[in-house]
């Protein structure tokens, strides 16, 4: 399930003809849905619905697509999963700017687990002892009227975080019971409060990006599960780059993921963070 906002049409064909065009990825089913919300713009939301008729993968939430309505955005999309997908085993909920890796995913899936098992799952990168934002002036102020504890439960980063089917029937009807604050907190901080209130733990995996962003390398690319900040160009070109010949041994894999995050943290430590 991919969060897009109705003016990014760009960046939504880079992923059908990325990894969103897959169907089958180590020989189980893979589908690709976009979640949008209702233009503000009529011309655009013309242009949605002839998007809508053309691929067949888009679905519309009756709210008004904004920043600040971003949490109405997955509450609907769990719903609508909950609902119409109650044969998928996995749901990932990816932003329209991530680099996502159907393959590496479920090859950590694998390892980790019997991908078939039945039990709880909301893995992505977890953020630890989050405080909050007091304020007033930032786009993510929470008074504490809306929240009065002082931290949130852990929770995964909204760019990319992914539920087993168990843990998604939990959330999603923790989600739909949970009274909403106005302003409602973030929406990766309302999954986790759901989640938190579910019982359901997040999982942290270091394949998820996060925090400063990655510097390509094939090989590192290869074997990340979700890389952010990606431009519809850059996922087109990373994209042909990853898939062609030959694949990066283990070792190479190994490797280049250790540069690519040393890479990554002295870009931020050097002020190269966007
Ligand atoms: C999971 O691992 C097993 C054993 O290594 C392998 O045979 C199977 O193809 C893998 N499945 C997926 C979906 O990667
Ligand atoms: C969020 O969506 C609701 C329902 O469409 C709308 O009334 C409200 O104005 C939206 N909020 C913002 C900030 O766009």
């Amino acid at each position: 399930m991919v969060t897009s906002a109705p003016a990014n049409q760009r960046a939504r064909q880079a992923i059908r003809d990325t990894w969103g065009g897959e169907v089958e990825v180590r020989g189980l089913r893979f589908m690709t849905l976009f979640m949008v919300g209702v233009a503000t713009d009529p011309g655009l939301g013309k242009l949605l619905i002839e998007e809508a008729r053309e691929k067949g993968d888009l679905i519309q939430g009756r709210f008004l697509d904004s920043y600040s309505n971003l949490t109405l955005k997955t509450l609907a999309m769990l719903g609508w999963v909950r609902r119409f997908c109650p044969q998928a085993h996995f749901m990932a909920k990816v932003d329209d700017d991530v680099f996502f890796n159907p393959s590496a995913l479920l090859h950590f899936l694998n390892k980790s687990r019997n991908p078939y098992e039945q039990g709880d799952l909301y893995l992505g990168r977890v953020h630890l002892h989050v405080a909050p934002n007091r304020d007033p002036d930032s786009k993510h102020y929470l008074p504490s009227g809306a929240y009065p504890l002082s931290l949130f439960p852990d929770y995964c980063s909204g760019t990319a975080y992914v539920f087993s089917r168990s843990a998604l029937l939990k959330v999603a009807l923790a989600a739909s019971a949970s009274p909403l604050s106005t302003p409602l907190p973030p929406e990766d901080v309302f999954v986790g409060l759901c989640a938190y209130a579910a019982g359901v733990q997040p999982s942290h995996c270091p394949l998820f990006s996060g925090g400063p962003p990655v510097p390509y390398g094939r090989c590192c690319y290869q074997a990340m599960v979700s890389v952010h900040h990606i431009t519809p160009k850059e996922m087109l070109d990373y994209w042909k780059d990853v898939h062609s010949s030959p694949p990066c041994s283990w070792l190479t894999q190994r490797a280049s993921l250790g540069m690519c995050k040393v890479r990554a943290m002295l870009g931020s430590a050097l002020g190269l963070e966007d």
